[in-house]
């Protein structure tokens, strides 16, 4: 029985050191680090701030934007991992009291560069990505836009919750994630004539395609580059509906039959060769000129082939006859943000007047903001299915179901 009565004493004694270790983990919070801002100068030209906008609208937007406010007024991440706590995107208008009004562009700047509040001091939770290699210009647009009057940033006083970080993401916090140094040296862009260098500074460093674009078993926010595999895709992510999706393989062995018009499209656009949708989680790089696509096409190209087939989920399908605005609502993929039941679309009468503007919102989503995410149909949906789509939409508002 003696050794019995031991290993109880152990285990008691394991189960009592953890959870002193959580305790303490959890009041003493992420780990912190000095701040050490740098001066820092934007060239403060309107170019400067539209250049800002654009990145803004695909960096930043996907978490940051209300979209009942239509500003970065901030949100919780419904999306965010689970295990690593509660996540909420801050409110990043001109406030002075629950947004940026009072930062100054040298915070905005290490903030970004580093993952380390500066009025904190505390290691932010990774799921805020880091731009450590991001150029200065680009950095400057981003912070230069903040601090500018577009509707976007204007002063929206919102409280939103602090993140709390889970007792697991404390532990990475202090055993595996590392803040990045601020850099020592000017970052220049690559110039756009070196077309390969200029799309992996846009792939690796800007976009940071890597942190989606990776294999099931890779650390999102460790991606390494150089790394066997390197947007090899393969990692499982949920869509709004909660439907399965699946990075896909961007080496030459993924994209094999595509061309650089293909790539433009589904970054752009956000449909496939076939027609079919992109889906969330996957971005539209909107604002993205020809140059740049091509420049990320040129470095794609380049990259070591990894032959990795990613699953392409298969997507819930209703019947057209059985409902012909379902069947049509689920099979261009609205679902993919809006879900099944389409919570979110239930205002449509009060927002359009009648059915040709519902009609013609899907058709081109950009005539209302040219920055929405919303992909534009256009006649990728015929009048047939548009005005049978119409009247499912109208009949989600009128049932609440
Ligand atoms: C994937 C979601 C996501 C994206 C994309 C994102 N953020 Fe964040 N951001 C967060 C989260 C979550 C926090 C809070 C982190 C924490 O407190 O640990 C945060 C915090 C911040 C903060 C600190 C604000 C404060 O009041 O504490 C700033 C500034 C910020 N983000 C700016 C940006 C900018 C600028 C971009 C685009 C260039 C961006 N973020 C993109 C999720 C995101
Ligand atoms: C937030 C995560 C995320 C980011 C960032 C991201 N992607 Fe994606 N991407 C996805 C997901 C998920 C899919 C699969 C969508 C689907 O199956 O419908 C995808 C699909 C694609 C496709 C379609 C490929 C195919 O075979 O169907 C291309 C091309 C693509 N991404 C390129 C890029 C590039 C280039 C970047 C960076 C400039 C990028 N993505 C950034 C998540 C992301
Ligand atoms: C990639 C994500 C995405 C997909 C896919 C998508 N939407 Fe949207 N949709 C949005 C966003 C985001 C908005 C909010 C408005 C904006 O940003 O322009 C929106 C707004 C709308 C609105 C306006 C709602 C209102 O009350 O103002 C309608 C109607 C709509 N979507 C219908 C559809 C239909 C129909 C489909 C499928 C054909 C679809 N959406 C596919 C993201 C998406």
């Amino acid at each position: 029985m003696r050794p019995l009565r031991w290993l109880l004493m152990l285990l008691l004694g394991v189960g009592v050191a953890l959870a002193i270790a959580a305790v303490v983990l959890r009041l003493l919070g992420m780990p912190s680090y000095e701040v050490a801002l740098r001066p820092f100068e934007v060239a403060g030209t309107p170019e400067e701030r539209a250049h800002g906008k654009a990145l803004t609208a695909v960096l930043c937007r996907r978490c940051h934007f209300d979209r009942d406010l239509r500003g970065l007024a901030g949100a919780a991440l419904e999306d965010a991992p689970p295990r690593l706590g509660r996540i909420f995107a801050p409110n990043l208008t001109r406030d002075l009291e629950t947004g940026l009004g009072s930062w100054s562009l040298p915070e905005v700047a290490w903030m970004l560069r580093t993952g380390i509040h500066p009025r904190s001091g505390e290691l932010t939770v990774p799921v805020m990505p880091r731009w450590p290699r991001m150029a200065d210009a680009d950095v400057a647009a981003i912070a230069a836009f903040l601090a500018s009057d577009d509707p976007w940033v204007a002063p929206r006083e919102v409280r939103v919750p602090r993140t709390e970080p889970s007792f697991y993401a404390t532990w990475l916090g202090f055993s595996r994630w590392e803040p990045h140094p601020y850099p020592t040296a000017a970052i220049a862009r690559p110039p756009i004539s070196d077309p390969i260098a200029y799309g992996q500074y846009l792939v690796d460093d800007v976009y940071q395609c890597g942190g989606c674009h990776r294999d099931a078993q890779d650390d999102p926010f460790t991606i390494d580059p150089k790394a066997p595999g390197y947007l090899g895709g393969g990692a499982p992510m949920r869509d709004a509906a909660g439907e399965g999706v699946h990075a896909a393989n961007l080496t030459p062995a993924g994209l094999r039959d595509w061309t650089v018009d293909d790539l433009r499209v589904a970054l752009v656009d956000g449909f496939r060769p076939d027609g079919s949708l992109v889906r969330w989680p996957m971005p539209r790089h909107l604002g993205l000129g020809t140059a740049e696509v091509e420049a990320i096409w040129a470095y794609l190209r380049e990259l070591p082939p990894v032959s990795r087939s990613v699953l392409r989920a298969p997507r819930r399908v209703v019947g057209e006859r059985m409902d012909a605005g379902r069947h049509v609502y689920e099979r261009l993929g609205c679902p993919s943000c809006h879900g099944h039941d389409g919570a979110d679309l239930r205002a449509v009468a009060e927002h359009f007047d009648d059915d040709a503007a519902i009609a013609a919102f899907v058709r081109n989503p950009g005539q209302r903001d040219p920055w929405s995410t919303m992909p534009a149909w256009r006649d990728r949906v015929s009048d047939e299915e548009l005005s049978a789509l119409v009247a499912h939409l109208r009949a989600l508002a009128a049932t609440g179901s």
